[in-house]
């Protein structure tokens, strides 16, 4: 039986409780054996008085962490000082782990994987990257097949809202505001705006695709702030649009890796994104160049990628 203990009940976590609860018969069939959530972390036990999950809730991570019968911690706490000692300890524990916190892997990434490694449980993320797109299973298949050459693209839903919305002529305040709504910025949009969001999914997706430690300090830094109105309608006349996009190159063993406003043509893969989309081109030395794209943001298609996590740790083989 799969036991979970979900850290997290903000939008992605509190998506990822529904969707286990209404596809549970059909994860059921796939994983071939039952799923429940034990235990759920919360900040601020007050808050969900009146929600049905409300009884498995908890402020305390030492229950969750010390509690035997859990086999799976789903984390999407989005902070890092307090929860990476518990995660640590919980993967020593023979716990597997799935999260969605970029910032937290992009800085604890080798390590976590190491220890996920020595004590034989899985780590899966590919909720990290890209909302929905399912890139980095599929970074693990292509890295087993190809070298890749490089990889670029939009990783920021709220980014590309942003500047679809201002290329209609919103301010930049009430656009952000709309994409907080829709629940594509992070709990402090700065580390949306200034690239910082970008630049962890870029150091998360290069170091599996290139297959070395890329770190946050080689990747060259530039957000949206300083990105005008002005800048933004003459891209259009011009038949461009201004994308926030994230280009990491392998060139003589070394690579390098930007995050920077980037002028793409309207009818360019890029530049075809609107609203909360992402897309990764994937540059690859036998299957040649692959485009993954979809939605980059929000609850649901974020805990798809969460729940996508689970079938990959449990999944029967086809045909059993
Ligand atoms: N704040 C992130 C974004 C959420 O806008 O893309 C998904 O990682």
């Amino acid at each position: 039986m799969i036991r979970i203990g979900l850290l997290g009940f903000g939008t992605v976590g509190s998506a990822t409780y529904e969707i286990l609860a209404e596809q549970e018969a059909s994860l059921r069939d796939c994983l071939g054996q039952d799923i429940t959530v034990e235990k759920i972390l919360v900040r601020d036990l007050a808050k969900y008085e009146t929600t049905a999950a409300y009884p498995l809730m908890t402020t305390d991570i030492a229950e969750i962490i010390n509690d035997p019968s859990i086999n799976v911690l789903i984390e999407l706490t989005g902070s890092i000082e307090g929860i990476i000692e518990p995660l640590k300890q919980g993967l020593a524990s023979g716990k597997h782990l799935i999260t969605a916190n970029k910032a937290l892997l992009a800085k604890h990434m080798e390590e976590l994987i190491a220890l996920a490694s020595r004590h034989n449980v899985g780590l899966r993320y590919e909720a990290t990257v890209a909302g929905a797109i399912p890139i980095i299973s599929n970074l693990e298949e292509i890295i087993a097949l190809n070298q890749v050459n490089s990889l670029s693209g939009v990783l920021n839903g709220t980014c590309n809202y942003l500047l679809s919305r201002m290329e209609e002529g919103l301010d930049y305040a009430e656009a952000l505001r709309e994409a907080q709504d829709l629940g594509f910025s992070e709990a402090d949009p700065s580390s949306d705006v200034e690239g910082y969001d970008t630049m962890y999914k870029l150091r998360i997706l290069s170091t599996l695709a290139f297959k070395r430690p890329v770190l946050e300090s080689e990747i060259s830094c530039t957000g949206i702030t300083g990105v005008t109105g002005a800048e933004i309608q003459e891209a259009l006349a011009a038949g461009k649009r201004i994308k926030l996009v994230g280009q990491a190159t392998l060139v003589d063993g070394k690579v390098t890796a930007t995050v920077q406003p980037t002028l793409v043509d309207r009818c360019s893969t890029l530049g075809g994104l609107d609203g909360g989309e992402n897309a990764v081109i994937v540059d690859t030395s036998n299957a040649g160049e692959l485009i993954f794209s979809g939605l980059g943001a929000g609850g649901r298609p974020t805990a798809f990628a969460v729940l996508s996590d689970l079938i990959h740790l449990f999944a029967r083989p086809m045909g059993s």
